[in-house]
């Protein structure tokens, strides 16, 4: 515990945590500390040396129960043999990508929202990465519901959002689905737009991703204005951090209060990252 060291990114939300190995059982009194520094930094960037994927498994079951890989990335994206660590890559071997979402930027999301169940959590773990670019943003949800003026506030309490399972954050369609007509009939799960956090039990903002969002109920136009006025709201630069990635940063984020975009970089460079996910909790009002 003696070397354990918490300090706050100094932005809208996250902290850093130094003095710790991950790739060994952590002692109770530093497991308590980095689960107390979560709930109040909603991000954790972890330094340290680079683990195995049995490493960042163990490290993320300290968390909850390890959650499947994504649908729709049974054989891309996969570790041979491994249900559990996704791979976030834009390496190429032997003609195959060795992981998901390639160079590109990443719109703001919240992962597996899609699902009735969301991931609580999410654990990403750098092997490789580029010289610029591939930076990680977070957004704090519960700043962004406090921040909204109370007239946009009144217009969203009791609503629920759809959340569409069909594009990746890239914006490209995931493996086994199709294109919906129309945003009403996409594939995915109804969520309220405003979430109590079972934790904190502070409230916070669940928007998911704006792509083929829909708010259950409304025509349409006025669902497409009101999301566009709640994103504007949500995203603003004082809620935010940007996390620039050194080698073998572990990042742990929570997925029920925070969103999470990323840049893209350049494609001859090398970016592997290894990610893990805490299975998924009911998102109660
Ligand atoms: C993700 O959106 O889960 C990946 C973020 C990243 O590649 O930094």
């Amino acid at each position: 515990m003696s070397n354990l060291k918490i300090s706050k990114s100094g932005h809208g939300l996250g902290a850093d945590v130094q003095g710790v190995d991950l790739s060994k059982a952590l002692e109770p009194d530093v497991l308590t500390a980095i689960k107390q520094a979560w709930a109040e930094h909603l991000v954790l960037r972890i330094s340290g040396g680079r683990l195995s994927d049995d490493q960042l498994m163990a490290f993320s079951q300290n968390f909850g129960p390890l959650d499947l890989r994504p649908v729709g990335k049974a054989a891309q994206n996969s570790v041979p043999g491994n249900h559990y660590v996704t791979v976030i890559s834009n390496v190429v071997e032997n003609g195959r990508p060795i992981g998901g979402l390639g160079n590109l930027d990443a719109e703001w999301h919240v992962d597996m929202s899609y699902n009735p169940l969301p991931a609580v959590a999410s654990i990403l773990h750098a092997w490789s990465i580029p010289a610029a670019g591939g930076n990680t943003y977070f957004c704090n949800m519960y700043a962004a519901l406090d921040g909204l003026p109370p007239d946009l506030r009144a217009r969203i309490e009791g609503l629920h959002l759809k959340h569409d399972a069909g594009h990746t954050s890239v914006g490209g369609l995931r493996r086994g689905f199709e294109e919906a007509a129309n945003v009403r009939e996409a594939p995915g799960a109804e969520h309220p737009m405003i979430r109590t956090h079972p934790v904190t039990g502070r409230q916070c903002l669940y928007l998911g991703r704006r792509q083929e969002a829909y708010i259950v109920g409304m025509e349409l136009a006025e669902s497409e204005a009101l999301l566009d006025e709640i994103w504007a709201a949500s995203t603003r630069p004082e809620y935010c951090w940007e996390h620039v990635w050194q080698p073998h940063d572990t990042v742990m984020w929570d997925n029920r209060c925070t969103l999470h975009r990323r840049d893209g970089f350049p494609n001859d460079q090398r970016r592997i990252m290894r990610r893990t996910q805490i299975g998924g909790d009911v998102v109660e009002r």
